[in-house]
Formats: C-alpha cells, structure tokens, sequence
C-alpha cells in the first residue's frame, strides 16, 4: 500500500517540473509548521485576565438620617456595591476584619458559602460572640473562622475576592460603621503585586492561626 503510494509520488514527481516540486515542498513544510505552531498554542494556558477594579466609596455620618427609613439612605447604595463586590466572588472570598456584625454583609457571605465559594475568615476573638457578631452563625454554619490568639488587637479590615480584588478601608463592616460614622473603603484590583500582597499576607495569618480554629 505505502508502496504504491510512494512509487506513484515519485513517478508524478518525475513527470512535473522542478518548479512544481519546489512548491509542493514549500506547501508541504509551511502545513506542517502550522499544525505543530497551533497544537503548541491549544495547550498552553493562556494567563487570565485581570478585571480591573479601582473605586473607593465613603460612608458618611449621617444621623440626622436615623429617625428615618434606612432604605433612603445613601449608606445603602453604598453598603449594595459592597454587597455586590463580595457576591462577584466565583472561587474564594477570604476576609480579615476585626469584627462583623452587619447582617447584609453576614447574608452575601452565607450565600457564597452556600453556594461553594470557598469562604475564610480571620477575626478578632474578643468580639466573636459579641452582641449582633455573625460569627457564631457562620460557624454553624460550617464556614472556618479562625481569631487571634495574642493579647494584640487583630485590627485588619480588609478582604479579598477570587485573589483578584481587594476590599480594605477604615469601615469595620458593623451596622454602626455603614450607618453612623465617616469610613471609607478602597476596592481594586491594582497594582497587582500589592493586592498579592494581601493574599500572602491572610494565607500566612491563615497557617499561624491554624491552632484556634
Ligand atoms: C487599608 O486601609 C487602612 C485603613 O483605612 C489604611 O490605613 C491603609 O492604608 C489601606 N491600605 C491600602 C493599601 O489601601
Ligand atoms: C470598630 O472597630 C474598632 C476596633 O478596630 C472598635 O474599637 C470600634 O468600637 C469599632 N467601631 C464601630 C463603630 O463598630
């Protein structure tokens, strides 16, 4: 069969002319060259690209606004864009924050937990069962919240989503923080050796606090 085949080649070869052969040899190599270039170019792992983020929102003092619906408040468009930040998480959510007691902010990390994000928290133990703490509620949860264990304040505030955006600011993610006091709160996703940073940083005091769990 391979006989055939070869012997029929190299008779037509024969019979066309040398710049014929040249071409069929051109067309030949150049065919060859792409299907090794593209089958090269499928498997590699093309790097991801990196939403861009980069907004800061201001909570401000606001009491004069107490008496009234908390829904008018401005402080709850600004409490939703975080709200929406932390529900743009597909992987992982780690957050590093003092204390939480923010229901809304308690009910979007509940939700991606539930929906298999893989949610880390770090936190300050003095106040984990704090009045209105979401910690105990996480932990029944089965969400892994992991506190300090030194007499020094764990006084971060910060969080990251998918490793790719940071979320770090004054705000305490307290009801009090979002509707009673001047905060702010830094969302990006650049530089992104500084929002690495932070990844190495909460997976090292992830490793450390590995004992109180
Ligand atoms: C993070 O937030 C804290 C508290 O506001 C601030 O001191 C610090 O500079 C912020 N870091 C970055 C990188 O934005
Ligand atoms: C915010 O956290 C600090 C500790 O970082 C705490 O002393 C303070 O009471 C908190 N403020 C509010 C308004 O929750």
């Amino acid at each position: 069969m391979l006989k055939a085949v070869l012997n029929s080649v190299s008779s037509w070869l024969k019979s066309v002319s040398y710049y014929k052969q040249t071409c069929c040899l051109g067309l030949l190599t150049s065919t060859v060259f792409v299907v090794i270039y593209c089958s090269c170019t499928k498997n590699k792992k093309r790097p991801k690209p990196v939403r861009y983020v980069n907004e800061v929102i201001f909570f401000e003092d606001n009491n004069r606004y107490r008496n009234f619906d908390k829904r008018n408040h401005r402080s709850v468009e600004n409490l939703k864009k975080l709200t929406d930040y932390l529900d743009s998480a597909k992987v992982s959510l780690n957050i590093c924050v003092f204390t939480i007691t923010s229901h809304k902010l308690g009910e979007v990390i509940l939700k991606k937990f539930r929906e298999g994000v893989n949610v880390r928290i770090i936190t300050d133990d003095s106040m984990a069962y704090g009045d209105g703490s979401q910690i105990a509620k996480f932990r029944k949860e089965g969400i892994v919240v992991r506190a300090r264990c030194s007499e020094s304040l764990m006084h971060h505030k910060f969080a990251i989503v998918d490793d790719e955006i940071l979320i770090n600011g004054s705000f305490n993610w307290t009801e009090q923080a979002t509707f009673g006091n001047w905060e702010n709160v830094i969302i990006t996703s650049v530089p992104v050796k500084m929002v690495e940073s932070y990844v190495d940083h909460f997976n090292s005091l992830w490793i450390k606090l590995n004992t109180d769990s």
